[in-house]
């Protein structure tokens, strides 16, 4: 884990915000190569829960958020975790997230007491106010969760996309919690990007779409390249159930600390969707116009998060090898996630090679992400590229001017093979198996 935290910081995927000012309390900065792999995380999410769907729209709903949403779904009185103070260094901790000792008895991570406050109810939403005027009726919240946004506009889909049961709405970005003790790196942090679907169904089949979206979201981390035994389904207790769900199972991975989760899979029942309607007085439900059927869906939930996708990803591809005799990191990342797919490695700066260069990048820079690097040796670009995941590096030599050919090497077997300029982008994207 720490390499891995030492690689984010030195190869410009993660930094601590505020740095320069000593760091600001668990939050995180994404540099260039951050965004392009969470950017690359979110597309091939929102590709397979959404371009590839016809039943599953989109949608973009506002942060800063209503009171009367978290009212009725339930968040002002429900959205607590068990808050309790050391009594001995004074320090705040998650009740449920204390390890106990021998004598069963929870410890303090930081002076190693027992003696504990009671625990009470911490609600983890952000309040703020909207306007110059921070009074009651200024009260907004920093939305907890994306959904909410997908059953206030329920009624506004429907209108507008005539869907029927199943269909989906889905939806991406950032959410805030004020956690109690965020930590292991960007896996609990109080702002992050979550990638959401509510699925709509018929409440009779809800139980059959449950299990059939648990095998879908497990399965799009192994297509993406995380070995199926570092991915587990788990099935939540009674008593962990949060307060809108009538089943959920977390797709857990095991970091190096241990199994975490990250996607949580849950049957939100007709929830939601009865909360708002009682709380605002419109009708959200659906009626089937050629049955002249009506009733309020059931809705099935996968919501995953982008960081802990990331770190997944990253922590699953980090190996260390041996070429030529040289040890060298290298982080085997599918083409569709990692940050670069190509990186065009022109062998010398000399003026006699730039145009070809040039020409080369501009090709590849319409059909995928590139790298351009001319400086250090080419052994060492190589390394830079294998340690950032790049899956194929084009080298443009001096031969290249005369055979009109580049050589294209591939990250994980390190193998080179010559190919025409002219034949490049079909090489290139064939081989990268879009
Ligand atoms: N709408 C349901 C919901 O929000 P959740 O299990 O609380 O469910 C879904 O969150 C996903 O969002 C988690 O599986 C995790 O990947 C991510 N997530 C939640 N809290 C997070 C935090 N404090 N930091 C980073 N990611 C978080």
């Amino acid at each position: 884990m720490d390499e891995l935290v030492r690689l984010c910081k030195a190869r410009g995927f993660v930094y601590p915000s505020a740095e320069v000012y000593g760091g600001f309390r668990s939050t995180y900065d994404y540099g260039p190569l951050g965004v392009l792999m969470a950017r690359n995380v979110k597309e091939a999410w929102w590709r397979s829960m959404v371009q590839l769907r016809r039943e599953v729209v989109g949608l973009d709903a506002a942060i800063l958020s209503s009171p009367k949403i978290w009212e009725a779904s339930g968040h002002l009185a429900n959205f607590t975790d068990p808050l309790v103070d050391c009594r001995s260094c004074k320090q705040r901790w998650r009740a449920d997230h204390l390890e106990a000792g021998e004598d069963g008895r929870p410890i303090c991570p930081n002076c190693g007491a027992h003696d504990f406050t009671d625990a009470r109810p911490f609600n983890l939403m952000f309040k703020t106010f909207v306007g110059p005027v921070e009074d009651e009726s200024a009260v907004a919240y920093l939305r907890p969760e994306t959904a909410q946004g997908h059953f206030v506009n329920f009624a506004n889909v429907l209108q507008t996309e005539h869907l029927r049961p199943p269909f989906g709405i889905a939806q991406m970005g950032k959410s805030f919690r004020n956690e109690i003790t965020p930590g292991n790196f960007v896996f609990r942090t109080r702002e992050f990007e979550q990638m959401e679907m509510e699925y709509f169904v018929p409440p009779d089949d809800a139980a059959r779409w449950h299990e059939y979206w648990l095998k879908e979201r497990f399965d799009w981390y192994v297509c993406l390249g995380i070995p199926s035994d570092m991915l587990r389904l788990r099935h939540h207790t009674p008593e962990e159930l949060s307060h809108y769900s009538a089943a959920t199972a977390d797709v857990e991975f095991l970091f190096p600390w241990g199994w975490g989760e990250l996607e949580g899979i849950a049957n939100r029942t007709d929830y939601d969707l009865k909360a708002h309607a009682k709380a605002s007085g419109q009708t959200l439900e659906y009626f089937d116009a050629t049955t002249g059927e009506r009733y309020v869906p059931y809705v099935i939930e996968p919501a995953a998060g982008v960081a802990r996708t990331m770190m997944a990803f990253m922590i699953a591809g980090y190996h260390t090898d041996e070429v030529g005799g040289e040890a060298r990191t290298v982080l085997r990342l599918h083409p569709r996630i990692a940050p670069y797919q190509v990186a065009v490695l022109p062998l010398s700066k000399k003026d006699t090679l730039v145009p070809l260069s040039a020409q080369v990048y501009e090709m590849m820079a319409a059909v995928a992400m590139c790298d351009y690097d001319e400086t250090r040796s080419i052994g060492r670009r190589y390394r830079r590229q294998d340690e950032i995941g790049t899956p194929l590096c084009v080298t443009i030599d001096f031969a290249s001017l005369e055979d009109k050919a580049v050589t294209v090497r591939d990250r994980d077997t390190t193998v080179q093979e010559r190919v025409p300029i002219d034949r490049l982008v079909e090489t290139v994207t064939a081989r990268l198996a879009w």
